[in-house]
């Protein structure tokens, strides 16, 4: 992707000499020491064996791509694993680290395989996957409003198995019920419920983790300090979280859902810029976000129409919502058919789907989203307004109609999330920030064309909302990976100096916390990747 031209063939040598299969054929020797090493170091009642693929096993391919999330990293020249692992029981990720660590090995971990840049299955060094999808039970604990989830579940079922036990529980965390709790939780995680409880690593409050020496701890045993860094940290840096206890939050039996949606040309522009002044400071039990839609996904006709879709969850009915909005926003004009009320649970599906009334909420338990793209996608938070004139230049930009699909989410913030110091977490964008923007853009066609026209387009939005976000630095949001504003080198190696670009941006003054944690527990940097925290 960024490679010059005089490196191409030699990144394609190393990528050919990366690929799988040649291991166990090259080195046999070394292939069954590693083997042998699993098997030494996991449990006897859950033999490893029965969990590892090599390119070899027929399950090998089937098994690496069903939780690939983005097409970008799945194609024939994307290095690949020399093992992929999906442990059944807690030894069989002690093992793999200890293995790992004694053969020069890198490991990436994967729980729900979203990450934007690929960065759970795909390294450029001989690696191995961690793959958790078969740890992903889930305890929830009604009596006491607690769970323990492990982090190969995915949000969907975490919210199912809530579902099952209470409507009056609900956890805060994210939309996509595909996404694994794994790398969620450890960057932070936002869902609809942000201004009324925080993010999901705001509502953790014990994990169990296995370290760069192979040791499980709990909270008690690793310490406040590497409890601290995981919960917003981002994943795959400080060890290989196993298992979270998470503090479910009290939500009425009936929540409302509502949606509308405008032509960004006709009335909305001005809406979009009143909304900016009013999002953040509503009731905390409402979330009123948008969504601008462009590319060829609005596209009738031959003219392309961006829209803004406002749509929000209330916690309460939707006659207390149509009276709060009537004072507070009443340009919106929001009236009783674009809502629906339902249960908490119920609302994630129908959030997630479009789809009501809810027949049954098992699709809450579908890993598969609908569709699987190409895509890519960049973060800002916003303190200022946006002037009207700012929001017609996106809206022109949206009108691209070589770009299949291309959204500006906006998330307000306020509420719970002005309340939490910028230091309780690692996640720093606190007080002071009006909303977020996630862009994002998508596209199927394979060519290098169409990637290239893509992401050209995201990152001239990116450039031309300088003067209207954050600076200095301008923050994004871990979990929006984006190795555009900075990465380390394709190793993971890096100096704390040049971390510190994507670093700030991320966790603003926590980064220098990060460092200092990740240099007292994985002093020799065995968790690394393109992002991962530096050791001093
Ligand atoms: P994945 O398995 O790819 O892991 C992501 C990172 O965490 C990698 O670096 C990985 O190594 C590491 N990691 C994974 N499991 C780990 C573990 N057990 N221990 C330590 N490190 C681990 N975000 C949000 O806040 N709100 C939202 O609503 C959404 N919605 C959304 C929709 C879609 C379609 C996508 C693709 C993404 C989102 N996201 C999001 C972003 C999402 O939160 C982010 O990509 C998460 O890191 C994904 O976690 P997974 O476990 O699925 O990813």
């Amino acid at each position: 992707m960024k490679f010059s031209s005089p490196l191409i063939p030699l990144a394609l040598v190393l990528i050919v000499l990366y690929s799988c299969p040649l291991w166990a054929a090259a080195s046999p020797q070394k292939y069954q020491h590693f083997l042998q090493c699993l098997s030494e170091h996991s449990s006897n009642s859950y033999p490893i064996s029965k969990v590892v693929y090599s390119p070899i096993n027929s399950s090998y391919s089937s098994v690496l791509d069903f939780s690939i999330k983005n097409l970008r990293f799945s194609k024939p020249q994307t290095p690949k694993p020399l093992l992929i692992i999906t442990p059944s029981h807690v030894s069989h990720i002690q093992a793999a680290v200890i293995c790992s660590k004694s053969h020069g090995l890198q490991i990436r971990t994967r729980s729900g395989g979203h990450d934007f840049e690929g960065l759970s299955y795909v390294a450029y060094r001989p690696f191995i996957v961690v793959d958790l999808i078969n740890l992903r039970s889930i305890s929830v604990d009604d009596e006491n409003n607690t769970a323990w989830v492990e982090s190969g579940a995915t949000l969907g079922e975490l919210y199912y198995r809530i579902g099952e036990k209470s409507r009056t529980l609900a956890f805060p965390a994210g939309v996509c019920p595909t996404v694994g709790i794994g790398g969620h939780f450890s960057g932070g995680g936002y869902g609809l419920m942000l201004r009324k409880f925080g993010l999901a690593a705001d509502n953790v409050i014990d994990a169990h983790l296995v370290d760069a020496n192979g040791k499980v701890h709990d909270r008690e045993s690793m310490g406040e300090d590497l409890f601290w860094a995981i919960r917003g940290g981002g994943g795959g840096s400080f060890g290989i979280v196993v298992a979270w206890k998470i503090k479910l939050v009290p939500v009425p039996a009936t929540v409302t859902i509502c949606s509308t949606q405008r032509n960004l040309e006709e009335d909305a522009i001005k809406l979009v810029h009143r909304w900016q002044y009013v999002a953040n400071k509503l009731d905390e039990n409402l979330y009123l976000g948008i969504i601008l839609t462009g590319g060829k996904a609005s596209t009738q006709g031959g003219i392309t129409n961006p829209t803004a879709t406002f749509f929000s969850l209330f916690l309460g009915r939707i006659d207390e919502l149509l009276a709060t909005l009537s004072t507070t926003f009443p340009e919106l004009g929001l009236i009783k058919q674009d809502c629906v009320e339902a249960t908490w649970v119920e609302s994630t599906l129908i959030i997630a789907t479009g789809v009501q009334p809810i027949e049954s909420l098992e699709p809450l338990l579908n890993r598969t989203p609908p569709t699987i793209e190409n895509t890519k996608i960049k973060s800002d938070y916003v303190k200022e307004p946006l002037p009207e004139a700012a929001i017609e230049g996106i809206c022109q930009r949206l009108k691209a109609q070589d770009i299949e699909t291309s959204q500006l989410i906006f998330v307000p913030y306020g509420g719970k999330m002005s309340q939490i110091s910028e230091s309780e977490t690692p996640f720093s964008h606190r007080a002071g920030n009006l909303y977020k923007i996630g862009y994002v853009v998508g596209w199927k066609e394979q060519s290098l064309k169409a990637k290239k026209r893509h992401i050209h387009w995201i990152r001239e939005v990116y450039e031309y909302m300088i003067p209207f976000v954050s600076k200095s630095p301008r923050a994004a949001y871990a979990n929006y990976r984006d190795l555009d504003i900075g990465a380390n080198n394709k190793y993971g190696q890096t100096s704390v100096e040049q971390a510190s670009v994507w670093g700030l941006k991320y966790f603003g003054n926590n980064f220098k916390k990060l460092v200092y944690v990740k240099t007292k527990v994985d002093p020799y940097d065995f968790f690394r990747h393109e992002q991962s925290i530096p050791t001093l």
